[in-house]
């Protein structure tokens, strides 16, 4: 079995439930204020742990109060922490709002955006490994991270959000990256809604695909995934579930998917239990908390 590598970002998560969203210059009465370890690459990690991956998180904490509960959440969850780092700034932060099952959300980086090439210059990728890495730390840490992770045979997976341009060099170091429509949209300079057609986002996806053998997983919420894998293409139906708060649904997908791939499961099993696994986690509150143990993913692909 492989290691899964995280590199990305960790975040106190501040939520706000409240009946609805505030309109801009709209001030509305909330229910809760809650304080929930995020960050996508942390998130990431905790989902990949407690399917039972053996995980290495890489990122950086700020000397605060927000990073040392964060240090002790992850430590708990059994992550390798050996390669997260103080930072000379305050804890990555994330204010969230949540009415209706949907968010907002404004991140703040902080400590995250000093995760640099080389905090993942002595990372020990072997070969059946799995690296990771989303959005929310450099591109250039990113881009040394996959250039490493290609040259030791390990498989490398990109979950580019929040959405921003990149390089044709980084997309063309990953091997599996997961999106959703908007961010297949954007980064392949088509507009998709989540009323388009499968063959639509297929043909979109076709157009980013970067190698012949890269495989794209496009994540439809409620509609479930697709996945173009090379020149096939796979489609896993969505699970119609009651969601409390949608915050690190994507991240569940990403971290159950590496673990999967790290213990050898062939791709359309990994999505599916994958896309189960973030079913489960939208029907919780928070993002890292949220994430499902392997045996709750078994338990609701046995009920299907
Ligand atoms: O993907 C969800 C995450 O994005 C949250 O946990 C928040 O920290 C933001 O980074
Ligand atoms: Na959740």
């Amino acid at each position: 079995m492989g290691r899964v590598f995280v590199a990305g970002s960790i975040n106190m998560d501040v939520v706000a439930t409240a009946d609805r969203h505030p309109r801009v210059g709209e001030t509305v009465a909330g229910r809760e204020v809650l304080y929930f370890p995020g960050g996508k690459g942390a998130n990431q990690a905790v989902a990949a742990a407690r399917l039972g991956a053996k995980t290495t998180l890489i990122g950086r904490l700020g000397k605060d109060s927000f990073g040392a509960e964060l240090r002790t959440f992850l430590g708990a969850q059994g992550i390798d922490l050996g390669a997260v780092r103080d930072a000379d700034t305050h804890t990555g932060t994330a204010i969230i709002t949540v009415a209706a099952s949907d968010n907002t959300i404004v991140v703040i980086p902080g400590s995250n955006a000093l995760v640099g090439a080389d905090d993942v210059a002595d990372v020990p990728l072997a070969k059946g490994d799995v690296a990771v890495s989303q959005f929310e730390i450099p591109l250039p840490t990113i881009t040394a991270f996959f250039r490493r992770a290609r040259e030791a045979g390990v498989v490398t997976l990109l979950n580019p959000a929040p959405a921003q341009k990149m390089s044709r060099e980084l997309l063309a170091l990953v091997d599996i990256l997961v999106l959703n429509e908007t961010e297949l949209g954007f980064l392949a300079g088509s507009e998709l809604s989540d009323s388009d057609e499968a063959a639509r986002i297929i043909d979109v996806a076709r157009k980013l695909q970067a190698r012949a053998d890269q495989t794209i997983c496009i994540t439809l919420g409620r509609r479930g995934v697709l996945a173009l894998a090379g020149r096939e293409e796979i489609a896993v139906p969505g699970r119609a579930v009651r969601a409390v708060d949608t915050t690190g649904a994507g991240d569940c997908f990403v971290g159950a998917l590496a673990a999967q791939l790290a213990d050898g499961a062939p791709l359309r099993a990994a999505l599916a239990f994958a896309n189960a696994a973030a079913s489960i986690s939208v029907q919780r509150m928070g993002a890292g908390p949220s994430m499902p143990t392997a045996a709750e993913v078994a338990a609701v692909l046995q009920a299907a």
